[in-house]
């Protein structure tokens, strides 16, 4: 690798703009970006904007923080890759002690697996024949894959897809837990784990239980009860199933918000938390142990714009807009330092700034960086996620699952 000095030594006709804190013809920074070939090269001024940014001290403390955490209490951990959609990353958190990846659809699964990515748990039904076939032959690939079920017939098709292909489908029982789909607990996941003794080709190990209404709640003593009251369903549904000589040896569920109430009942034995490693404002404003603000976990991910209109003196204008965010939030992203600074959505392709008193104003070029309101979503309106250690692009990620949503 050659250091930007020798670059511009040995370059014979650079054109005259060069790089901004770089000395790059931009022409060659393009071309670093698309090998990713950018540590020691590129700094966070040199990128173009909108951009997602991922602070890697405050990422690495995330990561190490839950799985130190959650593998302290005994249980496993196999994060959710909706969240990130990043097969890099999923990568980073099987060698930091996590047992797979979640992921939400099949399709996102089949990146993981193509990627190299081993422990997968596919989270949502897969259902019709087209589907079916598609899980056959993700677990050709990736044996150990398991795949979630809450009901019979569904069971019984992918029992019938596996035998021919001669595959074995590792399986969970999906509960009806939040609201979204599952089947009840008790009584009707216990006959739906017995009718599926009868499946020779599926191998039923574990019950899923995803509170993803307990995971929002807000103010932690509220949450606490919440989730201990829908846990307690999922621990019971899995003793009945036990009882009945039935091996269920995992229940999976919880989430960032209830990482430390869920790793303090007995009976689970894995959590598939996602947001930690980004965290957003909507996680923020649930409320922590000690306070109004939740912040068990760093603000890792950004939204990096360019002030690129100036109409007044109070209101300035980014290139970030509802392309750039998720907005199925009732509250706006948020400044990554300044409080002063509020930004409302200004359209597609814009944000609208206005500005406090105290608050220094920006001008046309200026950058301004954001908290984004909903992790998931606005990952998967990126391609890229650029990576910085301080002000340094240390690497680039692709969003290699983006839009995988089926
Ligand atoms: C099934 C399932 N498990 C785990 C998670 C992770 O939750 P969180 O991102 O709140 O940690 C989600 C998120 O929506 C989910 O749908």
């Amino acid at each position: 690798m050659q250091s930007r000095r020798r670059f511009l030594a040995t370059s014979v006709a650079a054109p005259a703009v060069l790089a901004a804190k770089g000395s790059y013809p931009w022409a060659e920074v393009e071309k670093m970006i698309a090998r990713g070939d950018v540590k020691g090269k590129l700094t966070r001024q040199d990128l173009p904007t909108p951009a997602l940014l991922l602070d890697l001290d405050a990422f690495e403390f995330n990561v190490n923080k839950m799985v130190g955490y959650v593998k302290g209490k005994g249980r496993a951990i196999r994060p959710h890759g909706k969240t990130h959609k990043c097969p890099e990353i999923a990568k980073r958190l099987i060698q930091a002690g996590a047992v797979g990846a979640c992921a939400a659809k099949l399709s996102e699964a089949e990146v993981f697996a193509q990627h190299g990515v081993r422990g997968i748990l596919v989270t949502t039904a897969v259902v019709g024949p087209y589907k079916i076939e598609r899980a056959v032959r993700l677990a050709k690939l990736a044996p150990d894959t398991i795949f979630c079920v809450d009901n019979i017939k569904n069971a019984t098709d992918m029992n019938e897809a596996a035998k021919a292909a001669k595959v074995k489908l590792n399986i969970a029982i999906d509960l009806f837990v939040s609201g979204r789909t599952g089947i009840t607990p008790g009584e009707p996941a216990v006959r739906l784990a017995e009718a599926m003794q009868g499946l020779s080709s599926l191998k039923f190990t574990t019950i899923q239980s995803y509170a993803g209404n307990a995971s929002h709640v807000m103010g932690f003593e509220a949450r606490n009860k919440f989730s201990r009251e829908v846990m307690a369903r999922a621990v019971e549904t899995r003793q009945m199933i036990n009882k009945k000589g039935i091996e269920c040896t995992h229940l999976t569920g919880g989430s960032t918000g209830t990482y430390n109430i869920d790793t303090e009942i007995d009976g689970i034995t894995e959590l598939q938390p996602g947001s930690f490693l980004f965290m957003d404002v909507d996680y923020n404003r649930i409320g922590g142990k000690d306070g109004a603000f939740y912040g068990d976990f760093k603000n890792s991910l950004t939204v990096y714009t360019t002030v690129v209109s100036k109409p007044t003196d109070e209101l300035a204008i980014v290139d970030g807009g509802l392309k750039a965010f998720s907005t199925d939030k009732p509250f706006p992203p948020r400044h990554k330092t300044e409080e002063g600074i509020t930004y409302a959505f200004g359209g597609d392709e814009h944000g609208k700034l206005t500005f406090a008193k105290s608050a220094k104003a920006l001008n046309v070029g200026d950058k301004a960086e954001f908290v984004i309101p909903h992790c998931d979503p606005s990952v998967n309106l990126y391609d890229k996620i650029f990576c910085l250690r301080g002000d340094n692009v240390e690497a680039i990620w692709r969003v290699a699952a983006r839009g995988m949503s089926q």
